[in-house]
């Protein structure tokens, strides 16, 4: 059978749902041109003996041209060979266009520097990391010049071409690593664009996410809460600048009074904050809609703490040191003053 074990050792393992096809398409091709080869070769044998110089009496017909049957069977031949080869990868190839409905998104970003891949949780790593049986779609982009992203054993390759996003799924169907690296020379490090795929049984997959994406890990509790104000959903309706979104801007919140919409003058400290992440519309904020999700049962107490440390730092009542940004520093003086005025509290 074509595509059976001895024979598929020419290919890379195959390592994704998608490989059968790619492979299949790719023996019948391989098949027809093995048979092209030894029919031309092999005519080509016989018309040399054949047609060899002969004297005039050994000399059958005289006339050596091809019956016009031949001529139209070997035109013939070659267009069902170029049909053939179109309608095998064309399925594989349409499906390769779109990848499935709720497929997991992994956005990759390629430079000279090498491979990046973000997580939909925001984790980053320069490993790409998926569950076996589950669509993986993947996002790329290049800062940089044109790379791309080849994985044999999935039989994936997608070309990332600056200015555009290129995109391109597979599901991985046997647990392994895998390589992968870039088809196309992209400067002087070239040899640095290769990482790997790791392909975890789904169960793993999870244990592997939540291990790395502690992200108090190598963080102070400020960057986390930095971070957690992106991953959380907190930037659709909080700006830093001051403006006015869907909800208040997170500056100069924490250490400030507030009128609510039931005409109660509260102080943004850490447990209105904490009660205004968990239950916000227990108590409204004047000017503004009732409309932020409740995230009860969807931040630990930990990331509380840290996205409270971090917007006290957003916060010129925060008692925190402000670091120097585009308006200047803040004066020493005053924010020392502020920070024990902070803790006379
Ligand atoms: C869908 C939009 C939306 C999202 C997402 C959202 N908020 Fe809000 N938030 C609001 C609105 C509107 C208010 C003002 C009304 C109120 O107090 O409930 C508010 C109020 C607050 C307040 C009180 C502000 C003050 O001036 O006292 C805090 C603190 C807060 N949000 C934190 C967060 C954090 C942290 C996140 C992310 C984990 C978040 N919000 C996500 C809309 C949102």
């Amino acid at each position: 059978m074509i595509g059976s074990a001895n024979i598929s050792n020419w290919l890379p393992q195959a390592a994704s749902s998608q490989a059968q096809g790619v492979d299949a398409a790719f023996y019948g091709v391989y098949v027809a041109g093995a048979f092209a080869v030894v029919l031309v070769v092999g005519l080509a044998l016989t018309f040399v003996r054949q047609f060899r110089r002969q004297r005039d009496d050994e000399r059958g017909t005289p006339d050596g041209r091809a019956h016009p049957l031949y001529q139209g069977l070997w035109v013939l031949a070659a267009v069902a060979v170029a049909v053939y080869a179109f309608a095998a990868g064309l399925p594989g190839f349409l499906d390769a266009q779109s990848a499935p409905w709720l497929s997991y998104r992994v956005l990759v970003n390629t430079s000279q520097e090498g491979y990046k891949f973000t997580y939909p949780n925001g984790h980053i790593a320069d490993t790409l990391h998926v569950a076996t049986g589950r669509p993986v779609r993947l996002d790329a982009t290049t800062v940089d010049v044109i790379h791309s992203l080849q994985a044999p054993a999935l039989r994936l390759s997608e070309t990332v071409v600056p200015g555009r996003t290129a995109q391109a799924w597979f599901t991985a169907s046997t647990p392994g690593t895998f390589d992968l690296r870039s088809g196309v020379y992209g400067g002087e490090r070239y040899q640095d664009m290769k990482t790997a795929v790791v392909a975890h049984a789904p169960a793993d997959f999870e244990a592997w996410m939540q291990r790395v994406s502690d992200i108090f890990a190598g963080r102070t509790m400020e960057q986390a809460g930095e971070l957690l104000y992106g991953t959380k959903g907190c930037r659709a309706c909080h700006s830093l600048d001051g403006s006015k979104l869907v909800g208040p801007s997170f500056k100069d919140v924490y250490g400030f009074e507030f009128d609510t919409r039931e005409g109660v003058r509260i102080t943004a400290d850490a447990a209105y904050i904490r009660a205004s992440i968990l239950t916000p519309n227990v108590s409204v904020i004047a000017g503004f809609e009732p409309v932020m999700t409740p995230y009860e049962g969807k931040i630990t107490d930990k990331e509380i703490e840290a996205i409270t440390a971090w917007l006290r730092t957003l916060s010129s009542k925060g008692g925190v040191p402000a670091a120097a940004d585009s308006t200047g520093a803040a004066p020493v003086a005053a924010t020392v003053a502020e920070a024990a005025a902070q803790e006379g509290k």
